[in-house]
Order: C-alpha cells, then structure tokens, then sequence
C-alpha cells in the first residue's frame, strides 16, 4: 500500500473541510482551510492514499497538516488523520514532512496548541522532542478546554537535522519530487494496527 505525501493545492480544500469535520467530530469549530483561501502565507501538507474499488483507482486524502510561518517560528494550526487510518503513522508522517519544509524555509522553532485531554497528539510532538512551555486558559471555543503550548526549539540545529533523518530512515519515507514524498506501509501492518486499535476501543 502506497501513501503519496504532497503539498496542498487549491483544489484540495472543498475535501479538506470535509476531513476535518470527520477528524475532530464534535470539537470542530471552523474550517482553518475556509479561512486559508484568502491568505498565501500558510503550508500545507496532505497525504493520500490510492484505493481500488471494483477494479477502479480512487484517490482519498487521509491526513492533513496546515502550518504558517512567522519569521524564523513555524506553527502548526491544525493537524488530524481519518480515523479509519490512525495508527499507522501518517500522522507521524505528515509532522516529519512539515518540520523539513519549515526547516528548509528557515525556521529554528516549532509551536502549537494541544488539548490538555489530547494524549495521544502529546505522545507524538513529546516523541518529536517538543516539550510543554505554558498554557493558553479556555484556549477553545467548545468546552473551554486549556490549551498546552508545545514547543520545539532549535530544529535546525545538527543535532534536531541528524534526529529527523533517522526516523526518515527508519520509516523508508521516500522523496521524489516537488516537496512530494512517497512512504510505502506493507498491508500486513495496516490490517494488525486496525485491529488493535479496534480492541483498544472496544475494550480500553
Ligand atoms: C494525533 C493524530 C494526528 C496522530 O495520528 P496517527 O496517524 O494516528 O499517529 P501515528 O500512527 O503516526 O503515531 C505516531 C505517534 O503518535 C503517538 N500516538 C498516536 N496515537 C496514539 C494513541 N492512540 N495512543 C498513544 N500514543 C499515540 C505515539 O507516540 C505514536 O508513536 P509510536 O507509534 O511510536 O507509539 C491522530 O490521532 C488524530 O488525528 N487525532 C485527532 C486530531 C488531533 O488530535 N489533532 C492534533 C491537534 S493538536
């Protein structure tokens, strides 16, 4: 199974503000993509994965990360994977993707807004050597909720470079061209973290 990793383009926003709403259900407020059209300054990432369906190819975006650059600080507004598809590390993918292209234009420090209940997200930024540098009170508009603000520092520095290319390795995330990147994910794995994270619903 092949998961195609690229830049957003214009005509990806309509299915974008689809995702989203699947991706935070009853915590979604507004669209960050609604609000993007209007703006350039922002990236964006998705990944996609290619589908066949009574012998047809369909092309669905599982995952998406959005980030804006504000001189050499990258922060990243919204960030989610399908649920169908959690677990498998695109979530993952998508981070690595969008911290290279910040590093290539010049950022040296990574932030964002995390639920404080959003464990799992603190898992991946934590794994990600981000680390809690304060709190935003009632930072969300449904339930109030505290936000925790995540920090990476110094991302393009020798040390946070070398880190980021061994879990490229690690992940075989293959580059091709434009920003766009390919990550090949064996089905086998695909099929036993489904099943454990529908255990682990059901059951944890
Ligand atoms: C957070 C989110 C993007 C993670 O995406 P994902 O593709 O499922 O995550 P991955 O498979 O790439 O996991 C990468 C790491 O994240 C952490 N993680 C992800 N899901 C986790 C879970 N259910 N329990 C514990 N850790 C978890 C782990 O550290 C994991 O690393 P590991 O596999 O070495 O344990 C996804 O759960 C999501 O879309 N959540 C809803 C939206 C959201 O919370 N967005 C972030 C807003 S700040």
């Amino acid at each position: 199974m092949k998961i195609l990793l690229r830049p957003v383009q214009i005509s990806d926003l309509f299915a974008l503000q689809l995702l989203e709403k699947k991706v935070f259900g009853e915590n979604f407020s507004n669209s960050v993509f609604e609000v993007s059209k209007k703006t350039e300054d922002w990236l964006g990432y998705i990944a996609i994965i290619k589908i066949k369906f009574f012998g047809f190819y369909k092309h669905k975006i599982i995952g998406f990360i959005k980030m804006s650059n504000i001189l050499d600080e990258f922060h990243i507004d919204s960030f989610g994977v399908d649920p169908l598809f959690r677990r498998i590390s695109i979530g993952e993918l998508l981070l690595v993707v969008s911290l290279i292209k910040s590093i290539e234009i010049g950022s040296k420090i990574c932030t964002l807004e995390v639920r404080k209940s959003n464990f799992n997200a603190q898992n991946l930024y934590s794994k990600y050597k981000f680390q809690t540098k304060g709190i935003r009170k009632n930072y969300y508009s449904i339930n109030r909720e505290n936000a925790l603000i995540m920090t990476a520092q110094d991302i393009n520095s020798d040390e946070y470079l070398r880190f980021l290319f061994k879990q490229i390795k690690k992940m075989n995330l293959e580059y091709t061209t434009q920003s766009c990147y390919y990550y090949k994910i064996p089905s086998a794995t695909v099929i036993l973290r489904r099943i454990i994270s529908l255990f682990n619903n059901r059951f944890g």
